[in-house]
């Protein structure tokens, strides 16, 4: 089925919409002005920490959303991939859903796989879920209620066990956190990619995750205490589900990256970009196409490059593209601000 990322972003939207009533709302800025334990926006759960902790209030108890995101700095930073993989990115989209303390984990396991098996008509044998295995010096229980709920869909060999640092989800060193539920697709030619999961291989990516919010981190202390209600906070790779529905290997193959991508050759005259993951000329195309969104975006917020914090994060993307343009691509001159269009 091979569908649009714009059609990809609505679908989403559309489903949780239309079929378990949730109030489409906006994306929050990638500054999160008002959250001085975070650099960037790094999930779309962020704008509703103040409901996770029972200090504010939204007029619904569901809501879908698609939220900027940048993962750059801070706790979930993936500058380092970015450029040398195929499905890292210092800005993209997150597709969520969220129960505030409405549904929980079986309403949240049952629309995902009814999305991605029959809206979306992904292969069911090339789904793989992943739940928290415990964790005994946090005195957390093994999360078996969400390996249950998997079996009615999945065979147990396709639902595995995972540790604190990939099933117990955390936006921050302080904040809302709980277990979490991961679905990775398998894009391995004989399905047999189960060893591959949660192994840095890009034939087998993480594409949804399902977290079970349940407790608060207390600042300073780390100390788990349990929230006054029990939340459903998930977040999809916008640009890996797209990758996934239109068959490709790679997130920098689809619609998204095109309009870039021929800017790029244009305004550089640098050969087509060819998807080699060991070509200078490829990996400067990935790095500078990643990095002008980061910047577009984060600059649009209200962000500026500059010596310290948030401000320096933004410098060093900067200079990285910058350096990709000159060194690589051979361009003299700007070039980053002839891209904004495209972005
Ligand atoms: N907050 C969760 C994540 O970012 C959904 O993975």
């Amino acid at each position: 089925m091979s569908r649009t990322a714009a059609q990809v972003r609505s679908d989403f939207l559309e489903y949780f919409r239309t079929r378990a009533g949730h109030a489409v709302v906006p994306s929050s800025p990638v500054v999160p002005h008002h959250d001085p334990t975070l650099l960037f926006t790094n999930a779309g759960m962020n704008q509703f920490k103040d409901v996770f902790l029972g200090t504010g209030t939204r007029p619904y108890k569901r809501a879908v959303d698609t939220q900027k995101c940048i993962r750059a700095g801070g706790k979930h930073n993936d500058l380092e991939d970015v450029g040398k993989d195929t499905y890292h990115h210092t800005f993209f989209e997150m597709l969520g859903n969220w129960s505030f303390g409405d549904y929980f984990k079986k309403e949240a396991i049952d629309w995902a796989w009814d999305l991605l098996t029959n809206i979306w008509k992904l292969d069911p044998l090339r789904l793989h879920a992943t739940y928290f295995e415990g964790d005994a010096a946090e005195k957390l229980e093994p999360d078996t209620e969400a390996r249950d709920l998997w079996l009615r869909y999945l065979p147990k060999e396709r639902i595995h066990p995972g540790n604190k640092k990939d099933n117990f989800w955390e936006m921050g060193d302080s904040g809302p956190c709980g277990p979490c539920s991961e679905i990775h697709f398998d894009a391995t030619p004989g399905k047999d990619g189960g060893k591959l999961v949660n192994a840095g291989d890009p034939r087998v990516i993480e594409i949804w995750n399902l977290v079970f919010i349940q407790f608060n981190r207390a600042p300073g202390t780390g100390k788990l205490s349990p929230l006054p209600a029990k939340h459903v906070d998930t977040g999809m790779g916008f640009e890996r589900i797209t990758r996934v529905i239109q068959g490709k290997t790679s997130n920098y193959d689809t619609d998204l990256w095109m309009p870039i991508f021929a800017a790029i050759e244009e305004i550089s005259g640098a050969k087509a970009y060819r998807g080699k993951l060991d070509d200078h000329v490829d990996i400067a195309y990935r790095v500078i196409a990643d990095h002008i969104g980061c910047l577009t975006f984060a600059i649009t917020d209200g962000a500026r490059p500059s010596n310290e914090g948030r401000g320096y994060v933004l410098r060093r993307i900067l200079r990285r593209a910058v350096r990709h343009a000159h060194q690589t691509l051979g361009v003299k001159g700007p070039m980053l601000c002839k891209l904004v269009p495209s972005v």
